[in-house]
């Protein structure tokens, strides 16, 4: 088949490498000049493991290709997949504007019969938005669907070709089997509903993801009155099967590209319906404020931050990324700038992007763990990188009472005390 990926960013990199592995022939179209002039030297803009080499395998099979034309991109594709960004709005609203954008300049070149897939997440009812931009332009018949992206960030590669499920939202038999066909080789669960159920289903599954999150902080919150071990409680809790041992992740909150603004778009969308009374509210709220009840918690407990020398280590969102939107760095960072702390960055990745990010912060970036801790008072592991984590501060602790908090309870609190830090996790003592 022939394929159109519009977005090149995270999404749409991914999908287009993907599909062209599968021997169809793929191209990705993106508005940013400089993005599609690396993409097309086969060089990924960003950090995502894997990434690379597959996109220079499928450019060099002749399978892949990039270009900023819509005419070119779009006047032979059988499938034309919409993966451009769908940022917040100041209220929480899920910003469609790119969406719409990019259905009005791919509109006037579609091919008779072409299927519009929208793998962006968008609200319900958002392919009517595009079917009205569509029907104002196309001259020709063509098809919609929704199918919506489950990677993460820093699997991508591995989950895109590994994914639990495909889900596909549409109305039409033939437009269920050619999207059943173009997701064949992944051999998995094809699920085929409606549109609005396809784009309500990321947004549960986003939404009960950080809920997760949430809980598991609530707890943690509660360990610390009593002397109880969250991560002990989440290994008593695990084994039930209603409950589960996977995804526990006590800590600074929720953060990255999709889980904060898909939440606030839930809640919005809720308070749109008459239905704001509910938790996607309340996540939202407890989760936006978490980094400053944690941050004044350790005050206390750290005798204060004014003039303290900290090292913060991990500044992208997660691991094996460096993607810093929404990092909990990008609050953490400025916090401890107002509240008079010299601070030191490292990230294995996203130190150059940390350094635009929390610009006016006073942030200084080293480009490695061993200069981040060099004065610290206080040693931040942000982020669990496998090398922030594996990292022996026993040779680099200091002839001076330094304290090291677990961000992300991962490391084992008797080794940091035996190497004489003051430890201080989330949940735990
Ligand atoms: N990043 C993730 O982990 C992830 C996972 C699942 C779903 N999603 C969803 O997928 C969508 C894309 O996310 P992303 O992280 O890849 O975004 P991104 O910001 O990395 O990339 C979006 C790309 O779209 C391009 N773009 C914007 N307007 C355009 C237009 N009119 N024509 C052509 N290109 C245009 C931008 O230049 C950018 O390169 C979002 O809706 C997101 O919620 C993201």
């Amino acid at each position: 088949m022939k394929i159109t990926v519009i977005g090149t960013g995270f999404v749409g990199v991914v999908s287009a490498a993907v599909y062209a592995s599968f021997g169809h022939t793929v191209v990705g179209l993106d508005i940013d000049e400089k993005k599609v002039a690396s993409l097309i030297k086969g060089k990924v803009p960003f950090y995502e493991p894997g990434l690379e080499e597959l996109l220079l395998e499928q450019q060099a099979t002749g399978n892949l290709s990039f270009t900023t034309s819509y005419a070119t991109a779009v006047a032979n594709a059988d499938i034309v997949i919409i993966a451009v960004g769908t940022p917040s709005t100041p209220e929480g609203k899920a910003n469609l504007s790119y969406l719409y954008a990019a259905t009005k300049s791919l509109s006037k070149y579609l091919k008779e019969g072409a299927i519009v897939v929208v793998k962006s997440t968008v609200p319900p009812g958002t392919l009517s938005g595009v079917d009205e931009i569509l029907a104002k332009t196309a001259t020709v018949g063509y098809e919609l669907a929704s199918v919506p992206e489950f990677l993460k960030e820093g699997t991508a590669v591995y989950d895109t070709l590994n994914p639990d499920r495909v889900v596909i939202g549409a109305t039409k038999k033939h437009v269920f089997e050619i999207l059943s066909e173009l997701h064949r080789p992944l051999n998995t669960t094809v699920i085929k509903v409606s549109p609005e159920s396809a784009q309500m289903a990321k947004y549960a599954a986003n939404a009960y993801l950080a809920t997760r999150i949430t809980f598991i902080n609530q707890i943690a919150d509660l360990c610390e009155h009593n002397g109880s071990d969250v991560q002990e409680v989440i290994t008593a809790i695990g084994p039930d099967k209603r409950v589960g041992g996977h995804y526990w992740y006590p800590g600074f909150g929720y953060g990255g590209s999709c889980f904060p603004k898909d939440v606030k778009e839930l809640a919005y969308y809720s308070r749109t319906v008459g239905e704001g009374h509910n938790l996607f509210n309340k996540i939202n709220e407890l989760n936006s404020e978490r980094i400053d009840r944690l941050l004044l918690n350790y005050a206390e407990k750290i005798g204060g931050w004014k003039g303290k020398h900290v090292a913060v280590l991990g500044l992208s969102f997660k691991p094996n990324t460096d993607d810093m939107r929404e990092a909990p760095s990008t609050k953490v960072i400025p916090w401890l700038a107002e509240n008079k702390a010299t601070i030191v960055g490292f990230d294995p990745k996203a130190g150059d992007a940390a350094k635009t990010v929390v610009a006016d912060s006073g942030l200084k970036v080293v480009t490695s763990i061993k200069e981040a801790v060099k004065d610290a008072d206080v040693i931040i592991a942000l982020i669990e990188w496998d090398e922030i984590v594996a990292f022996d501060y026993g040779a680099t602790k200091l002839d001076k009472k330094q304290f090291f908090i677990d961000a992300r309870n991962q490391f084992n609190p008797s080794i940091i005390t035996k190497w004489g830090y003051e430890y201080l996790g989330v949940g735990r003592e």
